[in-house]
């Protein structure tokens, strides 16, 4: 079975529920706290593993992140590649989650998801080579270097620019085989303004960015409404989410990317476009699916559910 090496972030999430977003100038008391553990990549690494794919993770924590490298390794992510830098806090976020629909606002502190150097990544990368995916975030330093090295050694590039930031239209999307992103980092790449989408419009932002960047799946999630597919050759598809009651939606995305990349790798092994493509839009199902389950618990990493559970729910909706 091909390997993913996830290069992301690993971060402590402080998570208050509070019954608004802080305001300008304003003290606000939350009615909970809790810590949890997160950040994109993380989180990323254990949508992975627990989509049945074989998982490794490249990234750095300090000294009071060290249990978040013990999570991962329960979790069956091989974790030879994540570090300790003792000089510098590990990443960590506030999180603010609001009673409407669970949505958040995040402030983050990178720590030591920014002392990624090149050196770092090309030793992390050391062991893998053709057939081996890199899936990447935009969450650490050496994100450029992580992908062009990932090229120059033949594996498959999956990117998802989150959280977006100028520099993200800048890097080589064209020789990437996949890009998940949602619709303000779709709108990011190019250069639009911000706005909620119908599902209408979103298919023309993909149809854009698959004219920007033909060779590559393109993948634009549309929170509760879904998720739209461009696969290389084929017309862009819809793929509904599954309605539920959200607590805290904080990891629906990364939870969604773990299982979108195990569609692409399992459709990536077929030999027919056809059969690529219905592989695809399948595994994406179930990963509209496992994000639905992930919204409906709180926190991020722990809200993941195992693809058993994904399984059983999905036979639910026959
Ligand atoms: O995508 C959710 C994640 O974003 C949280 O776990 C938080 O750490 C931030 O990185």
């Amino acid at each position: 079975m091909p390997r993913v090496l996830n290069i992301g972030s690993l971060n402590i999430d402080y998570v208050y529920q509070v019954p608004h977003f802080l305001r300008g100038g304003e003290t606000l008391a939350a009615y909970r706290r809790a810590i949890h553990i997160g950040g994109k990549g993380l989180n990323q690494s254990v949508a992975l593993a627990r989509a049945g794919l074989r998982t490794s993770h490249a990234g750095i924590v300090g000294q009071d992140g060290t249990f978040l490298k013990v999570f991962l390794e329960h979790e069956g992510v091989g974790v030879s590649r994540v570090a300790v830098d003792p000089n510098e806090s590990s990443g960590h976020t506030f999180i603010q989650v609001v009673p409407e629909g669970g949505e958040n606002a995040i402030l983050y502190y990178p720590g030591t998801n920014v002392r990624l150097t090149p050196e770092f990544v090309k030793s992390a990368m050391d062991d893998f080579g053709k057939g081996d995916a890199l899936l990447v975030q935009n969450e650490t330093s050496a994100v450029r270097y992580s992908i062009e090295h990932a090229l120059e050694k033949g594996m498959r590039v999956i990117f998802n620019p989150s959280p977006f930031d100028s520099q993200a239209p800048l890097l080589p999307l064209n020789r990437i085989s996949a890009l998940i992103a949602n619709e303000t980092e779709a709108e990011g790449l190019l250069g639009l303004e911000k706005k909620e989408k119908t599902p209408e419009e979103a298919m023309d932002i993909v149809a854009e960015l698959g004219r920007r960047y033909p060779e590559t799946v393109i993948l634009v999630t549309l929170g509760s409404q879904g998720v739209v597919c461009r696969m290389p050759g084929f017309e862009p598809d819809f793929i509904k989410a599954y309605p539920v009651h959200p607590a805290d939606t904080t990891g629906a995305g990364d939870t969604f990317t773990g299982f979108a990349v195990r569609a692409l790798m399992d459709a990536w092994e077929k030999t027919s476009a056809d059969e690529a493509h219905a592989v695809l839009l399948e595994g994406l199902r179930f990963a509209a699916m496992a994000a639905a389950i992930s919204v409906t618990r709180p926190g991020a990493a722990e809200s993941i559910p195992f693809w058993k559970e994904v399984d059983e729910a999905m036979r639910d909706t026959d």
